[in-house]
């Protein structure tokens, strides 16, 4: 589905139509590249309870969102299913937005018994980070010594639950978990599960991220080739991040997520909301705009909407063209984090 003729158009011509709704800032894991323990440690102050979006307040902005061209909705975190009763919230959301479609990022931990009740609140799709099939490499990467078959389980649960087909993302990182690409899309071939392939990237200000451990997403595809042939497939909807391929052979469908690399800002469509109600227009913003203090202080419908589509409005963001363009790293330091807004 494309951007609807309704929605608020930005400075460079892109039109809303994506919401990310981050429901904590808080995470069961401490991947290094979002999260990295030696800073996300025991004195690490997250948001306080009244601080965060009641399911109420959520709610109502996101029927506002859904006034201006509104067409998926994506919960996220941290990871969203330690908020207690995330089902409640999807059966609220459904109710209030029955046309939109309504999908999960979450790292699987909790999946194995959240599948069922999540698809019965009206949940569509749950998209599962894992960064490798091999069990010491994903333990590694999720900075607790998290078991793998229990993301592997709450794969299996949320297709059995009909939330697929799954989107399962991978972080590439060079030297971490680059040799075990080849075999993470042969395990999944043939499944219906579509694995996804992120660059390394920048974000936030705090996971020491340098150019020369990203992966390029040519790279990944060559070393994927080895495998089966591939052919690139169609984009299903204008501003989808990831670039899809299918293997030769008919066994699925894989992605590459290209940002460091072939930058996609130019159709950018998304739009998201922290934990704490603070509207960002960019991954990589430095800066959000409150809408939690007008939303307590009794501003109605049409005040948030004219405040939200205003902020759009005049949205220049960007920034990994910028990037991609520059020799030199970019200043990070002020950036808001992965964990805060959801990625
Ligand atoms: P569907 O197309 O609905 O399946 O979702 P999606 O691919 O848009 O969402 P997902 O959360 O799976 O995004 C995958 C990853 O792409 C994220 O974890 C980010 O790493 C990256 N990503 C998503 N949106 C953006 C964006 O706007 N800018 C950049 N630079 N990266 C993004
Ligand atoms: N680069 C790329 N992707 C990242 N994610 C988190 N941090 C980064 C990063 N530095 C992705 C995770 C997950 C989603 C929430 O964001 O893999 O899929
Ligand atoms: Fe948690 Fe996801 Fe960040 Fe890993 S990438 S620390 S699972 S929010
Ligand atoms: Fe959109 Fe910012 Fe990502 Fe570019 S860098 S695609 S503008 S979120």
């Amino acid at each position: 589905m494309n951007p609807s003729a309704d929605a608020p158009v930005d400075r460079l011509g892109r039109r809303f139509a994506d919401l990310r709704i981050s429901v904590t800032d808080r995470c069961n894991f401490r991947c290094p590249y979002c999260m990295p323990r030696e800073i996300f440690g025991p004195g690490y102050e997250f948001l306080p309870r009244d601080a965060i979006l009641s399911f109420e307040e959520i709610v109502r902005l996101a029927a506002i969102f859904g006034r201006m061209g509104l067409r998926k909705l994506r919960l996220t975190g941290g990871e969203p299913t330690v908020r207690a009763e995330l089902s409640t919230l999807v059966r609220m959301l459904r109710e209030t937005l029955p046309e939109i479609d309504i999908a999960l990022t979450t790292n699987g931990s909790r999946l194995a018994s959240l599948a069922e009740p999540l698809k019965a609140a009206g949940l569509d799709r749950v998209t599962v980070s894992l960064d490798s099939i091999d069990p010491e490499i994903c333990r590694e990467m999720n900075g607790v010594d998290f078991p793998h078959e229990r993301v592997l389980e709450g794969i299996e649960a949320a297709a059995a639950a009909g939330l697929g087909p799954i989107k399962i993302n991978a972080v590439v990182k060079r030297g971490v978990n680059d040799e075990g690409i080849v075999d993470m899309a042969r395990h999944f071939r043939g499944t219906g599960h579509i694995v996804r392939f992120i660059e390394y990237m920048d974000v936030g200000a705090t996971n020491g991220w340098k150019l020369d451990e990203v992966v390029p997403a040519r790279e990944i595809i060559e070393r994927l080739e080895q495998v089966e042939g591939l052919e690139a497939v169609q984009a299903a909807y204008t501003g989808e991040v990831a670039r899809r391929w299918r293997w030769s052979d008919g066994s699925g469908e894989i992605g590459v997520i290209t940002s460091v690399t072939q930058p996609f800002c130019g159709d950018c469509t998304r739009a998201r909301l922290s934990a704490e109600g603070s509207l960002y227009t960019c991954l990589f913003a430095s800066v959000g705009h409150d809408l939690r203090g007008p939303l307590r202080e009794g501003a109605d419908d049409e005040e948030l909407y004219q405040r939200i589509a205003g902020v759009w409005t005049v949205r220049e963001d960007r920034y990994s063209e910028l990037r991609a363009a520059m020799t030199d790293d970019l200043p990070r330091l002020g950036r808001v984090e992965m964990s805060h807004i959801g990625g």
